[in-house]
C-alpha cells in the first residue's frame, strides 16, 4: 500500500503537532536501561519529564517515581533496610515503599505502630525485560504485553547489541530523519559509506506499507536517492562519480546481504534499518524523551548467526567495523543534524512545518500513519471509513 500523503500535508502537520506530543508516546513501552545496568542500587533516570528509579529486588526489576510522597526528596538517595525485601526506604526519614505496588509499608523514624503506614503511595511504573534490555510503561492505562511493542526481529535475534548515548533534541526531529533523503547525501563522506554501497539509487514512491520479513508491519522508505551523474543546468554533473564506489567492502565480506538498506519507521517511534551496521542483520533505534531538550538514542543491532563459527564471523564483523563505522560515527553525523533542527524550531516555533520537497514525502506518510495508528488516540479525521468504503465498491 502506497502512502502518498503530499496532498494533505497541511492538515497532517496541523493534527500531528497537536496528537503527538514532543515528549513522546506513553501508550508504549520504551527502552530505558540494560538489565545488568539493573541491580539493588537505585538508578535514577528522567524519562518523558518524569523522574524515575529504576532498582532491582529479588531478581526483578522495578521502577517508581523517584520522589518521596513525604517531603520529596529523592529515592534514588536510599537503601534497602530490610535485605532480602521487596522494600526502598527514603534516605530522609526512613519511609519504606514496596516498590512493587508503591505502598508505605513501614515509616522507621515512627516506629513498627506508625499510623502513616498504608496511607501513603510511591508511583509505580510496569516493568519488563526482553533481551536484556529494561522496558517501561510510562502511561498510567494498564499495560499492554510487551511483545507488542517489541519488533519480532529483536525477541528472535540471537546477538542483541547496543549504543546508547544522551542526544540533545527531540525525538520527533530523529524519528523523521531516515525519510528526508539525506542518507546518501549527508552521509557520503563517512567510513561506513565509503566501504559500504548501502542504499540503492532507484526513484519511486517514497512510503509503502508492508511487510519485509517476519518482522511484522512496518512504513517502508522505499525513495533510495538522488541519482547518479544528473546534469544540473547550469552547474554541470553531480554526483562526479556513484558513492560507495571506494571500497564496497560488503561485497566481499557479506555477499548480496550487504546492500540495499531499506529504512522503515513505526510506532512509537522506532527505526529500522536492514543489512546495517553489517549484511543480514536489523538494526533498530529508539527515541527516548528525557526532558525538553535532551532523550536517550538507543541503538541495537541483531544479529542471527546460528553455529559459533557464524557467531564468530558476526561478532568480528560487528566489532571489528560495524559498530563503530555504522552505529557510532555514521549516526553521530544524523543527531549532529537533528540536533539543529531541535534548536531551530525552538527558535522559531515547533510547531512551525519546513517547506517540503519531494523527499519529503516520506516524513508526511510517517506523521499519516502515525496519526491513523496512534494507540488510544483519537484522530477522527484521518481514519479511514472502512463502512463507506466497503458500500462505495
Ligand atoms: Fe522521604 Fe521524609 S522525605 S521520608
Amino acid at each position: 500500500q502506497v502512502i502518498d500523503a503530499r496532498a494533505d500535508a497541511a492538515r497532517i502537520n496541523e493534527l500531528f503537532y497537536q496528537h503527538i506530543p514532543e515528549s513522546g508516546l506513553r501508550n508504549y513501552w520504551h527502552p530505558v536501561a540494560l538489565s545488568r545496568e539493573i541491580t539493588e542500587r537505585p538508578l535514577a533516570r528522567t524519562l518523558m519529564g518524569d523522574p524515575v528509579v529504576l532498582l532491582r529486588r529479588q531478581g526483578v526489576a522495578y521502577a517508581v517515581a523517584n520522589a518521596c510522597p513525604h517531603r520529596g526528596t529523592q529515592l534514588s538517595k536510599g537503601s534497602c533496610e530490610f535485605p532480602g525485601s521487596r522494600t526502598l526506604t527514603c534516605r530522609y526519614h526512613g519511609w519504606t515503599f514496596d516498590v512493587a505496588d508503591g505502598r508505605l509499608v513501614a515509616a522507621l523514624t515512627d516506629g513498627p505502630d506508625s499510623a502513616i503506614v498504608g496511607k501513603a503511595r510511591v508511583r509505580t511504573y510496569a516493568v519488563a525485560e526482553r533481551q536484556g534490555i529494561v522496558w517501561i510503561w510510562l502511561a498510567d492505562s494498564a499495560p499492554v504485553p510487551v511483545e507488542q511493542d517489541i519488533p519480532r526481529g529483536l525477541l528472535e535475534a540471537s546477538e542483541v547489541h547496543t549504543v546508547r548515548r544522551v542526544a540533545a533534541g527531540n525525538w520527533r526531529w530523529h524519528v523523521e530523519n531516515p525519510g528526508l533523503g539525506h542518507a546518501t547525501f549527508l552521509h557520503r563522506d563517512s567510513a561506513y559509506m565509503r566501504m559500504v554501497d548501502m542504499f540503492g539509487y532507484a526513484e519511486g514512491p517514497s512510503a509503502v506499507l508492508g511487510t519485509e520479513g517476519e518482522d511484522g508491519e512496518w512504513l517502508l522508505d522505499k525513495f533510495a536517492g538522488m541519482g547518479n551523474n544528473r546534469e544540473y543546468p547550469g552547474l554541470g554533473t553531480w554526483p562526479p562519480k556513484r558513492f560507495g564506489e571506494v571500497i564496497k567492502l560488503t561485497k566481499f565480506a557479506d555477499g548480496p546481504l550487504g546492500v540495499n538498506s531499506i529504512v522503515s519507521v513505526r510506532l512509537p517511534g522506532i527505526v529500522r534499518v536492514s543489512n546495517f551496521p553489517i549484511g543480514g542483520s536489523l538494526y533498530y533505534e529508539w527515541f527516548v524523551q528525557t526532558d525538553a531538550d535532551h532523550y536517550l538514542y538507543f541503538q541495537v543491532a541483531c544479529g542471527y548467526p546460528k553455529t559459533l563459527l557464524q557467531r564468530a564471523s558476526w561478532l568480528a564483523r560487528f566489532y571489528g567495523w560495524g559498530r563503530w563505522a555504522g552505529m557510532v560515527r555514521f549516526n553521530a553525523q544524523d543527531l549532529s543534524m537533528t540536533e539543529d533542527s531541535h534548536t531551530y524550531a525552538k527558535r522559531h516555533g515547533s510547531n512551525d512545518p519546513a517547506p517540503l520537497y519531494r523527499p519529503d514525502g516520506f516524513q508526511l506518510a510517517w506523521r499519516k500513519y502515525a496519526l491513523e495508528q496512534l494507540r488510544g488516540g483519537k484522530v477522527p479525521e484521518l481514519r479511514p471509513q472502512p463502512a463507506i468504503r466497503e458500500a462505495t465498491s
